[in-house]
């Protein structure tokens, strides 16, 4: 399959060409949205909240979530969704995996079935540098539902940068799986970045290989991809 790559300038004109994908799918009467954390998202959630686009009827389900914090910290994704979208944009119901679970395996469990009683019409995602989607690491099987991960040193120091100490990452996330993410009707990508320019080449033109999670897209019929200048320098 054939995926459909829309070039921009920079993260501005990314969060325009995003929020096209949002409107476009509200039209078409999308009723569950599949959110994402990280810096990529931000523009499209601006774009979003400057809007009159009304999700107060419709559902989202986030990708992941650290294991260990509450929804309120501020470090937590809960936390981020709030800040960056909710409080101006409220959901009907808004999933996201809960960090303080005592039981990791029913947590887990329970979130993938939130997942099938709530087909996602549009599912973004953003790129990890070693080629993660969600917190899927190189090498988890593509067979994976929503599952516990260790995550690697490379996205702990990735990620470092938003907490004060490196120590305070932590060390586990619950994340949709690859199988959880590949149920999704629609699958819309964003990376910018010369940093994301070598796993956007592998995911778009590379072989679809565990080593590489984001090429599984490749074998998904709903594919769009957005991408900056840098970003795409690879391809
Ligand atoms: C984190 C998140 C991913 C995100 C990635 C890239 O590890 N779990 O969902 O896509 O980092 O983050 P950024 O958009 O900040 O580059």
């Amino acid at each position: 399959t054939v995926m459909k790559i829309i070039k921009v300038q920079d993260q501005t004109m990314g969060g325009k060409a995003g929020f096209a994908q949002f409107d476009a799918a509200l039209k078409q009467g999308a009723s569950t949205f599949g959110l994402a954390t990280g810096s990529t998202p931000i523009t499209i959630y601006e774009e979003i909240v400057a809007s009159d686009l009304d999700f107060s009827e419709k559902t989202s389900i986030n990708l992941d979530e650290y294991v260990g914090l509450s929804g309120d910290d501020v470090q937590s994704y809960a936390y981020f969704m709030h800040e960056h979208l909710f409080n101006a944009k409220p959901f009907a119901q808004s999933y996201v995996p809960n960090g303080l679970a005592e039981d990791a395996d029913a947590e887990v469990k329970r979130y993938e079935e939130i997942i099938d009683a709530n087909p996602i019409d549009l599912q973004l995602l953003g790129l990890g540098q070693n080629g993660h989607i969600g917190f899927n690491e190189p090498g988890t099987s593509f067979n994976e539902t929503t599952h516990k991960v260790t995550l690697t040193q490379s996205t702990i120091d990735a990620n470092a940068r938003f907490f004060e100490d490196e120590n305070d990452v932590p060390r586990y996330a619950y994340s949709m799986g690859i199988a959880s993410i590949m149920k999704s009707k629609n699958i819309l990508l964003v990376a910018y970045g010369e940093a994301k320019a070598a796993a956007v080449a592998a995911m778009i033109e590379g072989p679809v290989t565990e080593d590489m999670p984001a090429s599984v897209l490749q074998n998904h019929a709903n594919v769009t991809v957005i991408v900056d200048e840098a970003a795409a320098s690879k391809l």
